[in-house]
């Protein structure tokens, strides 16, 4: 798969003190990429070291397949961004703003403005000064901006930071039916686990400038699921046992005699008897898991600790 974005090493230090630590960040052409960590815990930062805003202190940023230390030169092209609050011309209108920015970029049709605006569900307000729109508005607007180059990658510095919870649910599916319509990869933070849930194929989570993981999200699904524990004394026979006579097909041998089931989460007494009856010794068999919240808390210690 295509590799849209690499950070090798990518740290930050202001005042001696490493505010982005060597973060590997690898983004792949197509995927969502929810970039979460509490606030603090170097989102923004590490977002404009990538775009350029911000010179690391060490450490590479490669875009589409590029470092960009060579120069950064047809590179703004391919990318849309809103790191941090949108910027407008507040006194100009919806549609002033955006020509500013079709004409900055080269874009040749006109009728992009027109597209853009009804993308994000901003047609009635085209000829609204900028100054009178909501702040839910102004990120539509910022995202209309950001798309409006057609770019291959969209960066988004909490987009729904801010808004309500209608105007979140609406910018979300925004972003996600705007995915679906376009080749369109995205890398876009947040500090709430359930909104980058929502959105993300693809998790990476930092904390205290720190990348402690990146996962698929399906696979962070599989990881958190509960799951039936089980420690026999002998696993291959144990997995026989249970894909012959009760057709579990969900499970993994987790360690050495240890098994844990997907499915049948309430049959742990029906699979307990079969194993018995079957020669098994079962030492331990328990229903276990944990939520994504569970998980995130454990992951990155004490909510509390900065
Ligand atoms: N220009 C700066 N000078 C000094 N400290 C900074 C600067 N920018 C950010 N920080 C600090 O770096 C840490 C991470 O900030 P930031 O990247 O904005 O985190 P996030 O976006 O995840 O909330 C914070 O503690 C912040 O105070
Ligand atoms: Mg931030």
């Amino acid at each position: 798969m295509d590799i849209v974005l690499q950070t090798r090493k990518l740290t930050k230090t202001y005042k001696r003190k490493r505010i982005v630590s060597e973060v590997d960040m690898t983004v792949r052409k197509g995927e969502v990429y929810g970039f979460l960590g509490q606030n603090g815990a170097g989102k923004t930062t590490t977002l404009r070291m990538i775009m350029g805003l911000v010179q690391p202190t060490s450490g590479e940023v490669e875009l589409f397949g590029r470092n960009v230390r060579q120069g950064r030169h047809n590179l703004h092209g391919r990318i849309g961004s809103i790191v941090e609050v949108p910027g407008f011309y507040l006194h100009l209108t919806a549609e002033q703003n955006l020509e500013i920015h079709r004409r900055l970029m080269g874009v040749q049709d006109p009728d992009t403005i027109r597209k853009h605006l009804k993308l994000v569900g901003l047609q009635d307000a085209a000829d609204k000064k900028v100054k009178t729109f909501s702040l839910g508005m102004k990120q539509r607007l910022g995202i209309a901006r950001a798309l409006l180059h057609y770019p291959e990658l969209l960066i988004l510095d909490e987009p729904t930071n801010g808004l309500d919870p209608l105007s979140m649910k609406e910018t979300r599916e925004m972003i996600l039916n705007l995915c679906r319509q376009r080749e369109l990869t995205v890398l876009i933070s947040s500090h709430i686990l359930s909104e980058i849930q929502q959105l993300a194929t693809r998790i990476g989570i930092i904390h205290q400038g720190v990348l402690l993981e990146q996962i698929d999200y399906r696979d962070l699904l599989k990881k958190n699921r509960s799951y039936i524990h089980i420690q026999v004394d002998n696993d291959t026979k144990a997995a026989m046992l249970l894909e012959q006579k009760l057709g579990v097909t969900d499970y993994t041998v987790w360690e050495k005699n240890a098994l844990r089931l997907y499915e049948r989460l309430d049959d742990a007494a029906t699979i307990n008897e079969m194993l018995v009856t079957n020669g098994i010794k079962v030492h331990d068999i328990s229903v276990a898991g944990q939520s994504l919240e569970d998980y995130f808390v454990r992951l990155t210690g004490d909510r509390h600790d900065d």
